[in-house]
């Protein structure tokens, strides 16, 4: 089984790098990593953030570990140079549609959470937000107004087929757990949200055990803030999925501490942490790499099918956590690495 390991920019290789130390102590039988380029410094390697080397790579392995692009040195490159276009392309070009964000507080970090830890304890949630659609794939451009102005845009569009997989896959997460599912749209506004609604209802009926609710964003964004137990999967688009599973990570302590599974059709996919590339730490050891390390997890669950060896790197974490590991963002002083002996040391 080959796992490409795609650290990219900023903390992505400090994550990656306390990963790899624990996938490497678990010496799994017959797992094998190739590391290749990946954002900016694929593109100041080789002019290009998704290089076709790296693609090719991703398309052999059997699941793709990522860690983070995005480097403020690249922020006026043309669109197509930029470093986020490689996570983009990788999720377009592999049909990654899939993109399964569990929210969940660990309970020796009810201290760590923005919310206060009666609230914030209840959090146990996924978000399934569709990851090849809407807003970020239509088309985009710049153009001149008739009288000379500036003017961006950028076309919100879903087919029906697009959200119905998406649908199918959150009702198969709540199938999976507490059987109720929430989907999130802007159906008051968007043409593209009021088709959501209206397929999501009809795929209802191919999963009448589960407790369908629909709710609209802006309320969504509220609600997650004044009682996060409520949610057991939430379904929503691929810009409403990424605002709301930061404001999520929050409730559960750290952005530093989710994790997410990008799948396609056959379960292959991408595990990633849900954050960036966190210039304003990045090379000081201030990361915290819990994420990165349950990606991993998340990984050997869904894709290699290891689900005991996946079992056992959740323990570890959780047991790091009792004994006391923080990063900066927990609250603590532990460095990158700290936090990595941490959870080798409570490997068993
Ligand atoms: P970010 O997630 O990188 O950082 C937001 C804040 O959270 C920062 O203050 C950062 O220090 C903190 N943070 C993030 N991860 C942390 C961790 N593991 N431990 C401790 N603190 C952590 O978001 P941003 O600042 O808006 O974006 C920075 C760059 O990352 C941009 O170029 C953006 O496009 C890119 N980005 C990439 C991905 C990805 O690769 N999937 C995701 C989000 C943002
Ligand atoms: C994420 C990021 C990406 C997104 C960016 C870097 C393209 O914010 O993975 O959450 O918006 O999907
Ligand atoms: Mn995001």
């Amino acid at each position: 089984m080959l796992v490409a390991l795609l650290p990219g920019d900023g903390i992505g290789p400090e994550v990656i790098t306390q990963a790899r130390r624990v996938l490497d102590a678990l010496a799994i039988d017959g797992l094998t990593f190739e590391e290749a380029l990946v954002g900016g410094a694929a593109y100041k390697a080789t002019g290009h953030p998704l290089p076709p080397e790296t693609l090719d790579l991703a398309k052999r392995a059997d699941a793709i570990l990522f860690g983070a692009v995005g480097d403020p040195d690249c922020d006026a490159l043309e669109r197509h140079l930029r470093p986020e276009q490689a996570i983009l392309g990788l999720r377009k070009e592999l049909s990654l549609f899939a993109n399964l964000r569990p929210a969940t507080l660990f309970p020796e970090l009810a201290d760590a959470s923005a919310l206060r830890p009666e609230v914030a304890t209840q959090i146990d949630m996924i978000i399934v937000r569709e990851l090849n659609g809407d807003v970020y794939f239509g088309e985009k451009g710049m153009r001149k107004t008739a009288d000379g102005k500036r003017e961006g845009y950028d076309i919100m569009s879903y087919n029906e087929d697009e959200v119905r997989r998406i649908a199918r896959v959150g009702f198969e997460t709540a199938m999976a757990r507490g059987k109720k599912l929430c989907s999130v749209d802007k159906a008051n506004v968007l043409e593209t949200s009021q088709l959501w609604r209206d397929v999501v209802i009809e795929t209802h009926a191919e999963y009448p055990e589960v407790a369908l609710s629909h709710m609209y964003v802006d309320n969504c964004a509220m609600q997650l803030v004044r009682n996060p137990g409520q949610f057991d999967v939430i379904v929503t688009g691929n810009l409403f999925g990424d605002i709301l599973s930061d404001q999520a990570s929050m409730c559960a302590g750290s952005i530093g501490m989710l994790p997410s599974a990008s799948l396609d059709s056959n379960q292959k996919g991408l595990y990633e942490p849900i954050h960036g590339s966190a210039p304003d730490i990045a090379g000081q050891g201030k990361a915290n790499p819990l994420a990165t390390i349950l990606s991993a997890a998340m990984m050997l669950r869904y894709s290699l099918n290891m689900p005991a060896i996946a079992d056992r790197i959740d323990a570890a974490v959780a047991k790091a956590l009792a004994a006391g590991a923080r990063s900066p963002d927990l609250g603590g002083t532990m460095s990158t690495s700290e936090m990595g002996d941490a959870v080798l040391a409570a490997l068993t």
